[in-house]
């Protein structure tokens, strides 16, 4: 039985330059900055042009995370590529990333589970370290969002939330209790698939897509807000508890949760439910959206940059998102 463990030894983010605001869409549909920051928080979000793709923001945010972590290109054993907006149809994007960095001839998985994605490539990731494998991995949670989106009246309970970006943390072998992964928490509950999703193009369809799907605008993500809102405020401070059981942590034990970034009325009410002070939680969706996979590793750095994850923090990591998907990770940073 092997006794390896992990820890992150780097973390990197990138968004794009273009800054879309909340009065730049209530030009092109009927709503408005106060709407969306009542409801959701969110003042501004980034957008790429033309162009950028997934793969070129992710292998900015994996160079940073190399740099922070002290590991060359050519000491990364695997990589780990999250996201619900790939590329191209396939292959998947993990080896365009790869490319990019000069990576070797390393195994690249490309994995969903959308909001929750960067958490379950987390663990995909402790897994491989755990087993003595590998050693070095970068997860990725990689979105592109804005190319996919109804930006049109039609489209904007759900358009106004998302934004582009990616981010990535350097895995490496822990050496000490003092910066180790210690848990993660994975789950996923397909009853309610259908209330956050796009429908087209669908492989079980013949054709893929038609102009009556476009028509009915299928090839757009749809929610339905209020059930994923309801689902999120119950899942996310379960699984943020179900990590302290198994660490065995009060909340004063935790210095700082990093929650996905969907909604920051979900966060603070996440935060209210269980007690956790407004400082021990960090926030960026009004600047950035909700970037899904890439989220969490984009909030995390921001609090590192920002001093509010400190080495040898207790950090809890907590995640909700379509599927329905939901997942925790508590690490010593
Ligand atoms: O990351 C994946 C997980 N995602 C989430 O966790 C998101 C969960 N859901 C939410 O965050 C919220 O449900 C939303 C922010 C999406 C919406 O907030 P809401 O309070 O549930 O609003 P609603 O959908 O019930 O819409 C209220 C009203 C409606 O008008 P009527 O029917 O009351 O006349 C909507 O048509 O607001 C209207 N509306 C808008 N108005 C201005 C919907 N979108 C907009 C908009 N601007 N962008």
């Amino acid at each position: 039985m092997s006794t390896y463990r992990s820890r992150i030894l780097g973390v990197g983010a990138y968004v794009p330059p273009r800054v879309v605001t909340n009065d730049d869409l209530a030009k092109v549909m009927e709503t408005s900055h106060e709407w969306i920051v009542e409801r959701s928080g969110i003042e501004e979000r980034r957008w790429v042009d033309p162009g950028e793709g997934g793969a070129e923001m992710a292998a900015k945010a994996c160079t940073e995370a190399l740099e922070k972590g002290g590991v060359a290109a050519k000491d990364v054993d695997m990589l780990v590529y999250a996201t619900l907006s790939p590329d191209v149809t396939f292959p998947g994007t993990g080896v365009f990333v790869q490319r990019l960095l000069g990576l070797g001839e390393i195994p690249c998985y490309d994995i969903r589970q959308q909001c929750t994605g960067f958490i379950y490539g987390l663990a995909m990731a402790d897994a491989f370290i755990r087993s003595g494998q590998y050693k070095n991995i970068l997860v990725i949670g990689s979105e592109v969002h804005s190319t996919g989106l109804d930006v049109s009246t039609r489209g904007r309970d759900v358009t106004v939330l998302f934004g582009d970006g990616a981010g990535a943390a350097l895995l490496g072998r822990a050496t000490d209790d003092a910066h180790v992964l210690l848990s993660t928490h994975l789950h996923a509950d397909g009853k309610d698939a259908e209330i956050l999703w796009t429908e087209s193009p669908a492989s079980r369809n013949h054709p893929r897509i038609t102009a009556a799907d476009m028509d009915a605008a299928k090839h757009y993500p749809t929610m339905v807000g209020k059930r994923v809102f309801k689902h999120a405020v119950t899942r996310m401070p379960m699984v943020l508890m179900e990590g302290m059981v198994t660490n065995g942590l009060k909340l004063d034990d935790i210095d700082m949760v990093i929650p996905h970034q969907a909604n920051l009325r979900i966060n603070q009410m996440v935060a209210k439910m269980i007690g956790l002070p407004e400082h021990k939680m960090h926030n960026n969706i009004q600047k950035y959206g909700n970037t899904t996979a890439a989220s969490i590793p984009i909030c995390m750095h921001e609090a590192i940059a920002l001093g509010k994850i400190q080495p040898g923090n207790m950090v809890a990591l907590i995640a909700f998102g379509a599927g329905l998907t939901w997942a925790s990770a508590f690490l010593r940073y």
